[in-house]
C-alpha cells in the first residue's frame, strides 16, 4: 500500500466500544477509523445495532473509501449467550453474516474477530487446520460465522483470538482484576486445570494492523506463545506484584468444573500461534512479559498519585 493510499483508506470497526475495540481505534487513529459503539457512546463513535441495522445502508453507500471491515461486535458474555440463545445469534450470527455479505457486496474485506471456544477444549493448542467442535452457545456461533466464511471465494480474514489480557487495568483484563480483587482482600478462585494461552491486547492490535496493511487473508490463530494453566498465570503475575499484595493474595485453587456457570468452559482453550507468526514474522508477548508490564504500570500510577498528594 501507498502513503496515499493509507491517507485514503477507511477502515470501518464495529464494535469500537468494546475492549478491544477502543484499543484498536487509539492505534489506528480517527483519521482513518470509523467505529461503532451499541451502548457505551464515545466521540466520533457512529452508532450501530447488528441485530437490526444493515451496514449497506449505513455506511457502504456512495464512495465510501472503505477497504476493511473489523467485527468486533457481539454478545461477548459466554453465559449471557446460553441464557439468551436466540437473542444472541440475532446479534451473534446473523447480525455478523449480514456484516460479512454487506461488506463483500461492496468489495470490502471482512475481518471477523473469533474466538477459541469454536473448540471443545479437549486438547490443544488447536491449530487452523484442527476441524472446530464447539460445546458452548457462544462457540456454537462463532463456528457458524466461520463456517459462513470459509465457503466464500472472496478475500476474508478470520483472526481466532485466545483469552485477551492487557498491561493496563480494565475491567474485561483478567490480570487488573486479580490486582484489585486482592486489593479489596477478596478470595480469588483460580483453576489448574484451564489452559490458556494469554494474548496482550496490542499484539492483537498489532495482528489486525498487519491484516489490513498487508492484505493477508485467510485462517490465522492469535494467541500468546506460552500455553500455561490459569493458577500458574496468576503465580506469574504475583511474581512481580509488591511483597504486600503478594502476602495479601488469598486464593482458592479449584477445578474448573467446580466453578458454576451456565455451560461447563473447554479446559484447554489454548491455540498456537504458528501459522500467523510465520506469515507475519511478528511474536507475541510471553505472560511474564506482560505481567510485568502491568506490575509496572501500577507502580507508577502510586508514585505519580504520591506525588500528587
Ligand atoms: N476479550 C477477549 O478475551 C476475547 C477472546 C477471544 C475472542 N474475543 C472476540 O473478540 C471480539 C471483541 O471482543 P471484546 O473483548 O472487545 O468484546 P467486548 O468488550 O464485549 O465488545 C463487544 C462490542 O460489541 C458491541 N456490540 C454489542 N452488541 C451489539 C449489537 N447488537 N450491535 C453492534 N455492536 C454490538 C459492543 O458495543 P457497546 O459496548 O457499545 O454496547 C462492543 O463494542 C468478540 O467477538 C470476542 O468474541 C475476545
Amino acid at each position: 500500500m501507498t502513503v496515499s493510499d493509507a491517507r485514503t483508506q477507511k477502515i470501518l470497526v464495529i464494535g469500537g466500544s468494546g475492549f478491544i475495540g477502543r484499543r484498536l481505534v487509539a492505534h489506528l487513529g480517527p483519521e482513518r477509523t470509523i467505529a461503532t459503539y451499541h451502548s457505551a457512546p464515545f466521540p466520533g463513535g457512529v452508532p450501530f445495532d447488528s441485530a437490526t441495522m444493515r451496514l449497506a445502508d449505513r455506511f457502504l453507500t456512495g464512495r465510501h473509501r472503505i477497504t476493511h471491515g473489523i467485527l468486533l461486535q457481539g454478545i461477548t458474555g459466554i453465559d449471557r449467550c446460553a441464557l439468551a440463545p436466540e437473542e444472541s445469534a440475532r446479534v451473534n450470527v446473523d447480525g455478523a453474516i449480514n456484516a460479512i455479505d454487506d461488506l463483500l457486496d461492496a468489495g470490502v474485506v471482512p475481518i471477523f474477530v473469533s474466538s477459541d471456544s469454536v473448540f471443545d477444549g479437549i486438547r490443544g493448542p488447536c491449530t487452523e487446520t484442527d476441524p472446530v467442535c464447539p460445546i458452548l452457545t457462544f462457540g456454537h456461533q462463532a463456528a457458524a460465522v466461520e463456517t459462513h466464511l470459509r465457503s466464500l471465494s472472496a478475500p476474508w480474514v478470520i483472526a481466532r483470538l485466545t483469552k485477551v489480557v492487557a498491561s493496563f487495568p480494565n475491567p474485561r483484563n483478567i490480570l487488573s482484576e486479580w490486582i484489585d480483587a486482592i486489593s479489596r482482600r477478596e478470595l480469588i478462585r483460580c483453576a489448574y486445570d484451564q489452559i490458556l494461552s494469554p494474548v496482550d491486547i496490542d499484539d492483537v492490535v498489532a495482528a489486525l494492523t498487519f491484516f489490513v496493511n498487508n492484505e493477508l487473508c485467510g485462517l490465522y490463530n492469535i494467541s500468546g506463545p506460552q500455553p500455561l494453566p490459569r493458577i500458574e498465570l496468576l503465580n506469574t503475575l504475583l511474581s512481580f506484584v509488591g511483597p504486600d499484595l503478594r502476602a495479601a493474595a488469598k486464593i482458592d485453587i479449584c477445578s474448573l468444573s467446580d466453578i458454576a456457570v451456565v455451560e461447563q468452559r473447554p479446559k484447554n482453550c489454548s491455540l498456537s500461534n504458528r501459522k500467523f507468526a510465520a506469515a507475519s514474522g511478528l511474536s507475541t508477548a510471553p505472560p511474564d512479559r506482560i505481567c510485568a508490564r502491568l506490575s509496572q504500570h501500577y507502580r507508577e500510577d502510586l508514585v505519580l498519585s504520591a506525588a500528587a498528594r
